[in-house]
């Protein structure tokens, strides 16, 4: 995977003094807004799964919107479906192209086109269809797969109760979604599947993550890359993210 911009290690402390920045110790962090990390600091950051924050200002202000109680339930969905299209576009930004031969009104013209097997969007139900909708629209020719989870209150862990998987699946980009990236139990049983069923190159986007969830999810798929548009501080007793934006499913369905 391409490194993106890396944010400095030393920058990082003030700006998000509030995380747990052990809890991150040896994942690499790249923020897609700031400046390149020195060659010398790359090197402390060692090599797990690629982190990318897409901190992109419009990212931010929709979040922050998101992330405010009082914002109704249609509003969340639209700006879930907003901030969708925005981090796909940085999810997708090393997709290979080809070229074909195209005439456009002036002259013959050698034009880019995307290339490869079409891609594949994986769903973790609920939530994961908040984001879904708006990649389905960027990415018309996708196929789509999906991934029924639910979190045990009591154990937190992943129980499956529904899969669907489009075919030939190892030979496809897989973009598996999901808002929260919380304990990662969720993420990594859902990645669990997808390689059972042959999936290969999966990356994860997510809205949301804490750093528990990084580390965890980082420790067991290292060979997959992690995109979100923000890191929180820590994981509260419920396994919910802190300050975050409350259950996720329930913020986008009106339910509790
Ligand atoms: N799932 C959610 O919807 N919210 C959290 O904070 C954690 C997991």
């Amino acid at each position: 995977m391409q490194v993106q911009k890396i944010y400095q290690l030393v920058n990082f402390l003030p700006v998000i003094h509030t995380l747990h920045l052990p809890k991150l110790q040896g994942v690499r962090i790249h923020f897609t807004q700031c400046t390149p990390v020195p060659a010398q600091l790359e090197k402390v950051l060692s090599m797990t799964s690629p982190v990318t924050v897409i901190d992109h200002p419009l990212v931010l202000h929709k979040l922050s919107l998101m992330r405010d109680k009082t914002t109704p339930s249609a509003v969340f969905r639209k700006l879930l479906n907003e901030i969708s299209l925005l981090l796909t576009y940085e999810v997708l930004r090393d997709l290979p192209l080809t070229t074909r031969t195209i005439e456009t009104p002036i002259e013959a013209m050698e034009a880019p086109f995307l290339a490869g097997k079409k891609l594949c969007l994986v769903s973790i139900l609920r939530a994961g269809n908040g984001l879904l909708s708006g990649m389905m629209d960027l990415v018309p020719s996708a196929r789509v797969g999906h991934i029924g989870l639910y979190r045990d209150p009591k154990t937190l862990k992943a129980v499956e109760y529904y899969l669907k998987l489009p075919d030939e699946i190892e030979s496809r980009p897989v973009i598996l979604v999901d808002p929260m990236l919380a304990t990662g139990n969720s993420v990594s049983a859902a990645i669990d599947r997808l390689k059972q069923a042959g999936a290969k190159d999966i990356r994860f986007m997510c809205l949301l993550s804490a750093p528990e969830g990084i580390k965890a999810l980082s420790a067991k798929h290292p060979d997959v890359p992690i995109f979100t548009a923000a890191i929180d501080s820590h994981l509260n007793d419920h396994g919910y993210i802190v300050p975050g934006l409350g259950d996720a499913g329930d913020r986008m369905f009106g339910t509790k």
